[in-house]
């Protein structure tokens, strides 16, 4: 089988060797000329996927995978399948923008021969495969749809870092605009998937199924949220609440937090709106969630009384989660903006950015001089570890993700607060 790969990204670069490992002939295609050189070489344009680098060692010298700048015409050459992996991008309100999207479906599409399976594997609004994509596929091959080619979904659910291991762990799921389309792609699929392969019946079926399991993660942290904030307001700890409760099989409450960030999370809630805009909770999660970074500092403030208008305040993590370096919809963006707005004076300190980029993404990196506070926001590994003395001057510490021991700090008169845990 040939296939095509579009958008060499964190997602579809593993992917496409996948693909090509299973022992099919496969190009990828991307518009960025250094993805396009590098993968050609072999080499990984970036770190951290395990096992990219040694199956681009074997697969690009052997023949078996290619890259290529120009997808009309990769596809003109054939293919039985193109799967397209880009990003859809959003706005500061996570609403989508489809450029990026329509401009990779017109490459497609200008090169689109009959025959050829086209597969979106990028999160999508319910809706989008059938009245975006296979629409302008139409009208820019001249083909009909669903008769001379075939437009399927199948929601990538993989996390990176372990993509090799998640495509053969998670059923993929795919649905088709026609019975027959949705037949081709699941045999295709299967031919190098070991996982199973779950024909959904159809595009909105698997669209749907992707924002259903991220909206109900949002859902269920706003919810523990919640809890977290009435356990502060009556004096108990949620944390051995929720555990007790999780202890019964049919609880499966989330932890609680400063902040829900990445490209993920606090956005696909905003797409499953998109097709579904009477909905109610996942709009009510979304404004929980996005309040707990301005209820941390009021935790702070609160702490810190008299003392904070003025006061330097330390926020440790950018990056929207630990051990990743990603500040999207990251919660130290709304922690910086709630500390300005009530007159500290925010400084941040992240082991995965040096200053300049700290700089760049719009934070003042912290000198080293005393601070009276500081704000957990993201769960590096490094602050969990963090001792008294590491923090000159500091006099109050909230800890948005529960991962510092309290008791060394509060034995050095350190306050320490945790959300859910006065
Ligand atoms: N990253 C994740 O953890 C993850 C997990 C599950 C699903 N996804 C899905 O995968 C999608 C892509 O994510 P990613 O992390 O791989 O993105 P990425 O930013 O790592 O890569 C996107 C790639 O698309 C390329 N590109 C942009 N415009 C193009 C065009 N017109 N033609 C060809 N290539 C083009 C870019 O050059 C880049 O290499 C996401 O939007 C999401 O729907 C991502």
């Amino acid at each position: 089988m040939r296939v095509v790969v579009v958008a060499l990204g964190k997602i579809g670069l593993p992917l496409a060797a996948h693909i090509a490992s299973a022992g099919h002939e496969v190009v990828g295609c991307d518009v960025d000329p250094r993805v396009v050189a590098l993968v050609n070489e072999g080499t990984p344009p970036f770190p951290g996927e395990a096992g990219l680098e040694g199956a681009l060692s074997e697969l690009v010298p052997a023949g078996r995978l290619r890259a290529s700048a120009d997808t009309t015409a990769a596809v003109a050459e054939g293919a039985d399948l193109v799967i397209a992996v880009p990003p859809l991008i959003v706005d500061d309100d996570a609403r989508p923008d489809y450029r990026v999207l329509d401009a990779v479906v017109a490459d497609i599409g200008a090169g689109l021969q009959p025959g050829t399976v086209v597969s979106i594997e990028t999160t999508l609004p319910v809706g989008t495969t059938r009245d975006r994509v296979a629409t302008q596929l139409a009208e820019r091959s001249g083909l009909s749809p669903e008769e001379e080619f075939f437009t399927v979904h199948s929601p990538e659910r993989v996390y990176s870092r372990r993509i090799f291991a998640d495509l053969e762990t998670y059923p993929k799921l795919v649905g088709g605009l026609s019975p027959e389309g949705e037949r081709r792609a699941v045999e295709l699929y299967r031919s190098f998937l070991s996982a199973e392969v779950w024909s959904m019946g159809s595009a909105e079926a698997a669209e749907m199924t992707k924002l259903a399991e991220t909206t109900y993660r949002d859902l269920n942290i706003a919810l523990a949220n919640e809890f977290a904030r009435f356990a502060d307001r009556i004096g108990i700890d949620v944390e051995k609440v929720i555990e007790a409760a999780n202890s019964q099989p049919f609880s499966h409450i989330h932890r609680p937090g400063i902040a829900v960030g990445g490209h993920c999370i606090p956005v696909y809630p905003r797409f499953y709106l998109e097709g579904d805009p009477a909905a109610t909770l996942p709009a009510a999660s979304r404004r929980v969630n996005d309040a707990m970074p301005s209820y941390a500092v009021e935790l702070l403030a609160s702490e810190l009384g008299p003392a904070a208008p003025g006061a330097r305040v330390l926020i440790l993590g950018v990056s929207y989660r630990g051990a990743v370096k990603e500040t999207a919809f990251s919660g130290a963006f709304a922690v910086r903006d709630e500390l300005a707005r009530r007159g500290m004076s925010p400084l941040a300190l992240d082991p995965l950015y040096d200053a300049e980029e700290l700089r760049s993404a719009g934070f003042e990196p912290w000198d080293g001089e005393p601070v009276e506070a500081a704000i957990i926001q993201a769960d590096h590994p490094e602050f969990a570890e963090l001792a008294p003395g590491a923090l000159p001057g500091v006099r109050v510490i909230v800890d948005g993700r529960g991962i510092l021991d309290p008791a060394p700090w509060r034995a050095d008169g350190v306050t320490v607060r945790r959300i859910g845990r006065p």
